[in-house]
């Protein structure tokens, strides 16, 4: 039987000082001023329209990523989360996410955010080694980044993530661990460490950098590994490491095949809908100048995902957690029976790639390595 499932949502904000050649996410670079006021007006619109399909649902977590959202003033979010409050149920410990980019960081700016109630911060630091800051084509130094952690643990934020990138050109394992023993010595709560994939449509993939051999990529996360664990954290999920219980709360809900509301330009969002049995995706304007002159009263355009696809859609999702699922979790989050996947569960635990501790099967070691053929047994 198809639950509701908790709610979360995406905000998100287009704009960039200087678009990065590594970077395929929807972000733009800002030519000239910002239409701040009329985008969160939008927003602002967009969000009522959404929040309409889900059955007056509290929101236990929001997002504001982008593109660079610590381009825009603390005004502007506490108008929409003051819009957000007025119209919309919001649970008593919502966890509000915001990315900064160090460059964009300044100490008032913080303390700012923060009284206007955005309660995580996610900092894109990404290296500390200024020759890889250049290679990248990132617009901050190492001393920024730097500084806008120290920012943000005084403006108030106990709760804030490092983004971190390896396998960079030219970067050996020394390089790679030295990044992240500079990270941890901040202390913070929660490290995301991505491997820097080359993405199409990107300068990267028209002009490739010299990135590290196979083997050296392997050792290098081998070692990364085990100094997060040396170091008190816990990976709950392919790139995110945590201390104990202090996991992205809005992650989970994604990893979890939980709803989310996504709003801005070229968001995309999934709502269950109680009346009709159905889970959708949608998709918003991916253009900031369409998306601002569209009319948001317009109908939403709304993609079923169908009972036959569930089941993968799911499993993509939740066996990219560390913690898998459950039997009633996959039940009420498709809506299907176990019975539909059961089989191949246990073919697969039977041959190593999954496993079952307690009442939770997760991917084993040597299935994490190898998701993507993992997820194809269920096609
Ligand atoms: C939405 S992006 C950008 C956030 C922010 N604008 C910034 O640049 O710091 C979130 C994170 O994804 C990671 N990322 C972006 N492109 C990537 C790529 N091609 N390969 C690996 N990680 C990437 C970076 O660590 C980045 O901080
Ligand atoms: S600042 Fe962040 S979002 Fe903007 S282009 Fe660079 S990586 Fe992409």
């Amino acid at each position: 039987m198809l639950e509701l499932p908790p709610l979360s949502l995406y905000i998100h904000i287009p704009w960039c000082v200087k678009k990065c050649p590594y970077c395929d996410f929807n972000s733009h670079e800002a030519q000239s001023d910002i239409p701040e006021s009329d985008y969160v007006d939008i927003l602002c619109q967009d969000f009522d329209r959404d929040y309409g399909f889900c059955n007056g649902r509290p929101l236990q977590s929001i997002f504001i990523g982008g593109g660079t959202p610590s381009l825009f003033s603390a005004k502007s979010f506490e108008k929409i989360l003051s819009h957000i409050q007025a119209n919309a149920s919001l649970s008593t410990d919502c966890e509000i996410t915001l990315e900064a980019n160090p460059g964009t960081a300044e100490a008032d700016k913080f303390s700012d955010y923060f009284n206007a109630g955005i309660n995580r911060l996610s900092i894109g630091i990404q290296s500390f080694d200024e020759r890889q800051l250049k290679n990248l084509g990132r617009i901050h130094s190492a001393h920024e980044s730097k500084k806008a952690i120290d920012f943000a643990r005084s403006a108030g934020f106990e709760n804030f993530n490092l983004d971190l990138m390896h396998g960079l050109p030219g970067q050996n394992v020394n390089d790679a661990l030295n990044d992240l023993q500079t990270a941890i010595s901040f202390d913070p709560l929660h490290i995301s460490w991505y491997q820097l994939t080359i993405e199409p449509n990107t300068v990267f993939y028209a002009r490739p950098p010299t990135l590290p051999e196979e083997p050296v990529l392997n050792s290098l996360e081998d070692a990364g590994l085990t100094l997060f664990e040396s170091s008190g954290y816990q990976r709950y999920e392919i790139s995110a490491f945590s201390k104990e219980g202090r996991h992205s709360r809005h992650n989970v809900n994604y990893w979890e095949f939980g709803d989310y509301l996504g709003i801005g330009a070229g968001a995309h969002g999934k709502i269950t809908l109680a009346e009709t049995n159905a889970i959708v995706r949608t998709q918003k304007h991916r253009q900031p100048n369409h998306y601002l002159s569209k009319s948001i009263q317009s109908d939403l355009k709304k993609t079923e995902i169908l009972q036959d696809e569930r089941a993968i859609e799911f499993l993509m999702n939740a066996l990219r957690s560390r913690h898998g699922f459950s039997e009633s979790l996959f039940e009420s989050r498709t809506g299907l029976p176990f019975s539909a996947i059961g089989k191949k569960v246990e073919y697969l635990i039977a041959g190593g790639l999954l496993q079952k501790i307690d009442d939770r099967i997760a991917a084993s070691d040597k299935g994490y390595r190898l998701l993507n053929s993992l997820l194809q047994e269920f096609l």
